[in-house]
């Protein structure tokens, strides 16, 4: 069982990688929006448990274990973020608020959400519940306008 904070690398690690073939230092404190000293502790860490190999001048790549837990937890965050933007949360909160989630959730929970986002996705979902449901969330936030429930 991998720490959530391990998780979190490891997905970064694995965009980082996606995006330009290998993962230095400074890219992944960028991506998870942390100082590049906490990186190095923590790739120090994951080199150790075999999740990634390291190159002195080209960084980190993933081990194909290290791999295949960044692409769970990737796959989690994607499904994720594709539901709480599809119930109209913002970009950057959807980003956020799955990347605290991802770690937690039930494998049947995921898939579940999974299919229901496919399910949004298709041409009469899309008109009937989540246009119908933005205009409900539209006219609720204009009646209401005091505070929002869980916030002070
Ligand atoms: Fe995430």
């Amino acid at each position: 069982m991998l720490s959530r904070k391990t998780e979190d690398y490891l997905e970064a690690i694995l965009n980082v990688t996606l995006e330009k073939g290998y993962a230095k230092t400074k890219d992944i404190a960028v991506q998870l929006g942390v100082r590049p000293p906490s990186v190095v502790e923590m790739v120090q860490k994951l080199h150790r448990l075999k999740l990634i190999m390291y190159r002195k001048y080209e960084g980190v790549t993933l081990t194909p274990e290290g791999k295949a837990v960044a692409e769970v937890i990737k796959y989690r965050h994607d499904t994720l973020t594709a539901f709480l933007t599809l119930i109209g949360i913002r970009d950057d909160i959807a980003d956020r608020d799955a990347c605290i989630i991802e770690h937690e959730l039930s494998k049947e929970t995921v898939e579940q959400i999974r299919r229901y986002v496919e399910f949004l996705q298709t041409p009469r979902a899309r008109l009937l519940l989540v246009e119908d449901f933005a205009r409900f969330c539209q006219a609720d936030m204009l009646r209401n306008t005091g505070p929002v429930a869980g916030k002070p």
